[in-house]
């Protein structure tokens, strides 16, 4: 059976986080589909093309150590406002999400765009100041020598960037459930969203 639940929402809200709960809650398949955009904003800063980088793209190449850092996360919502990167990238997610056993896709429009007819979708935010303390957090533990205040700017930067392109906007879907997660514990918001999804699951 499929069934896909997609989770939406800007950076460092908490959707990679809860999804992989949710996944495991359901037994699903996860794709952190902004693993994606930081491959090809990677190849981008080796030097590659972003449209023939993401048209190339291998699963092999979600393995780079480097993807998690503030500078891939710039290139990869620079390259994620180019219709050409975003339309070779669509073939993959869409498979991925209708696999038989489910799946849990998180990422910015993955209820609007990629999977309009997910069977339960969620908007997962947070203020923006609670978002870059969380990332400084997790990034300073990883041993990052950077500022909240830097972890602040690339927050909000690549938010203005993700909500006003004109390619796959990030937006809640009309029929999304918002979880704002600012002050609310990780088991919380874990709690909340196996609740939504459930009510959406058939009987
Ligand atoms: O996937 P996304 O960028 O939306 O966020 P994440 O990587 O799941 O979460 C960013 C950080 O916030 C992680 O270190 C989480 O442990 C933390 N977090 C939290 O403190 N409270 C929550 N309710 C959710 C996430
Ligand atoms: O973990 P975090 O929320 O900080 O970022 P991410 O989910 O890894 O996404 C990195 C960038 O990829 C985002 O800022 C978006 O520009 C882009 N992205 C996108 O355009 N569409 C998606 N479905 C997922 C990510």
């Amino acid at each position: 059976m499929a069934f896909t639940i997609a989770i939406d929402g800007p950076a460092a809200a908490g959707k990679g986080t809860i999804s992989k709960a949710v996944a495991a809650h359901f037994g699903f398949g996860h794709l952190d589909t902004g693993l994606l955009y930081r491959a090809v904003g990677a190849k981008m800063l080796d030097g590659d093309n972003p449209v023939a980088a993401a048209e190339a793209l291998d699963v092999s190449d979600l393995d780079r150590e480097d993807l998690r850092t503030p500078e891939v996360a710039q290139a990869a919502s620079k390259v994620a406002v180019i219709a050409a990167v975003r339309a070779a990238l669509v073939d993959f997610q869409r498979a991925f999400a209708r696999r038989s056993g489910g799946a849990v896709m998180d990422g910015r429009d993955i209820g609007t765009v990629i999977c309009p007819e997910a069977e339960a979708k969620l908007f997962v935010t947070a203020s923006a100041d609670v978002r870059a303390r969380r990332r400084f957090l997790e990034l300073t533990a990883k041993g990052s020598v950077i500022t909240l205040d830097e972890v602040l700017a690339d927050v909000k930067a690549r938010d203005e960037r993700d909500m006003n392109r004109a390619e796959a906007p990030l937006r809640p879907a009309e029929d999304a459930v918002i979880i704002d997660t600012s002050a609310l514990s990780i088991d919380d918001a874990v709690a909340k969203a196996i609740a939504a999804i459930e009510a959406r699951k058939p009987r």
